[in-house]
């Protein structure tokens, strides 16, 4: 084993590179140990030189010149952690071009680029470690990658936003509004540099792609499933939920039903007594389905500089003693082929909670139960809330209905949402949320 050096480019010295770069200052021991030979920054990227760092690093090794890390040939290793897709992209390419292994915690990059990224690595013989770019610190890219490598993933369920799990726990036991806890979010530097991306479920949608590519052969382009997120739900729907025993949590779900890949990424009611729903705060949790191996459950800190900054030093160890290289080529045992096929959104199948707000009038309620049996679907359960009585030409109330429907075809659902639009009765917008098996 070599004891030379594994000389480091660091690009990105925010709040994950201030994570890596800390670990590897103070556990230079433990790290060697690990590596097999010491892990040096030989440079440290940043845009802004003078802004104030949490960060001793030695003198002359922080630069605003990302040449200074694609130049050098003693950089053997480049940690990308700027974040964005541009000038991401160019930079990564450019490293692959100029001899270093790469290891990227940008799962923004890798769901648009990844194709483009992965192919150059392979072509120039160059390895790209991922781990931290799905879910944090839990190793999932390794358990998909190698763990499970005897088995057909058929089902993944999973929390894969921890900013977005960090406000809907926050809102829900400790009855903080959304914006208070989306700005807690961001404080806390849990958050994407634009939380939009968090909170509209895009950032789960690039996790759950990543996973899916890994784990199905399936190429997901982020347009290709269906995407919501938790910035449209009220505090209404958090506390029905919990009434009927349920919690609600943004779900990344894919499922392989008749050799069809079923994907989504949206609020979902879960039941309260199961571990998904229990799992709160920053926190991630991700059950895998395998055809042999049954059910296997992770869960650890998905966002925060810590958890992050474990798992990109665990990939730069991995690089260091060449062992990254077995996660990588598993995205190869998929060679050429296109995976599974995605099931249209239409054809999918789910419980479905509707939050309706409606005329308290005679008929309304019937008007709304022909809708739904018309499109074939079943009622569960129904809560309506008295409002106050109203004498004489005063207007007609309106108050909320709450319907639970029993397992039901997303064509169908839509279909009687169309109808619904046309009774006068029923205000729009409502709330429809997915209800998890
Ligand atoms: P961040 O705090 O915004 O840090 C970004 C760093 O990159 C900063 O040091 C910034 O320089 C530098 N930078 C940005 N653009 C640059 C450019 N054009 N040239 C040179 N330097 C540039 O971001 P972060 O939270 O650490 O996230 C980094 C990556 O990790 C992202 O891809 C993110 O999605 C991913 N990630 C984050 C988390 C998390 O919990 N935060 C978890 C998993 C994955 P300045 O310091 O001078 O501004
Ligand atoms: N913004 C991301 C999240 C960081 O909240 O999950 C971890 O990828």
């Amino acid at each position: 084993m070599s004891a030379e050096p594994l000389q480091l480019g660091l690009i990105g010295v925010g709040n994950v590179g201030t994570g890596v770069a800390k670990i590897l200052l103070n556990h230079p021991d433990r790290i060697t140990r690990r590596s097999g030979r010491p892990v040096v920054i030989r440079r440290a990227v940043v845009r802004d030189l003078s802004k104030p760092r949490d960060l001793a690093l030695p003198a002359g090794v922080l630069t605003d010149d990302v040449q200074a890390v694609i130049r050098d040939p003693e950089i053997k290793v480049a940690v990308e952690l700027m974040g964005g897709i541009h000038p991401a992209r160019e930079v990564v390419l450019e490293l692959l071009k100029a001899g270093k292994d790469v290891v990227t915690a940008n799962k923004a990059l890798l769901c648009e680029h990844g194709d483009e990224i992965f192919q150059l690595a392979r072509e120039l013989g160059r390895t790209v470690a991922f781990e931290a770019a799905v879910a944090g610190g839990i190793p999932i890219i390794a358990a998909v990658g190698q763990s499970m490598a005897a088995n057909q993933i058929v089902g993944i369920q999973a929390i894969l936003n921890g900013t977005s799990n960090y406000i809907l726990s926050e809102m829900l036991l400790r009855g903080q509004t959304y914006a208070d806890a989306l700005r807690g979010a961001q404080e806390l530097g849990y958050a994407e540099a634009d939380p939009a991306l968090d909170v509209n479920g895009t950032d789960a949608a690039q996790k759950l792609g990543i996973l899916a590519q890994l784990s199905f052969g399936t190429k997901v382009p982020l347009s290709e499933f269906h995407c919501s997120g938790i910035d449209k739900l009220e505090q209404a729907d958090i506390e029905y939920a919990g009434d009927l025993g349920y919690t609600i949590k943004l779900l990344a779900s894919a499922r392989l039903v008749e050799g069809r890949l079923e994907l989504s990424v949206r609020p979902t009611l879960i039941r309260r007594d199961r571990a998904l729903a229990m799992t709160h705060g920053p926190f991630n949790a991700i059950l895998l389905d395998g055809d042999v191996v049954g059910s296997v459950w992770y869960s650890g800190r998905g966002a925060g500089q810590d958890p992050t900054a474990s798992a990109v030093t665990a990939d730069i160890i991995d690089m260091a003693i060449g062992r990254a290289q077995l996660t990588f080529s598993r995205l190869d045992l998929w060679g050429e082929s296109a995976g599974f096929p995605i099931a249209p959104l239409e054809e999918t199948a789910s419980r479905f909670y509707l939050r309706l707000a409606v005329d308290d009038r005679p008929h309304v309620m019937a008007d709304i139960t022909d809708i739904l049996g018309r499109n074939n679907i079943s009622l569960a359960s129904v809560i309506q809330r008295e409002a106050p009585e109203v004498e004489g030409d005063s207007p007609t109330p309106v108050v909320p209905l709450v319907i639970m429907t029993h397992r039901t075809k997303t064509g169908q659902l839509q279909a009687a949402e169309a109808a619904l639009h046309k009774l006068g009765s029923v205000k729009y917008p409502w709330t429809v949320l997915a209800v998890a098996d």
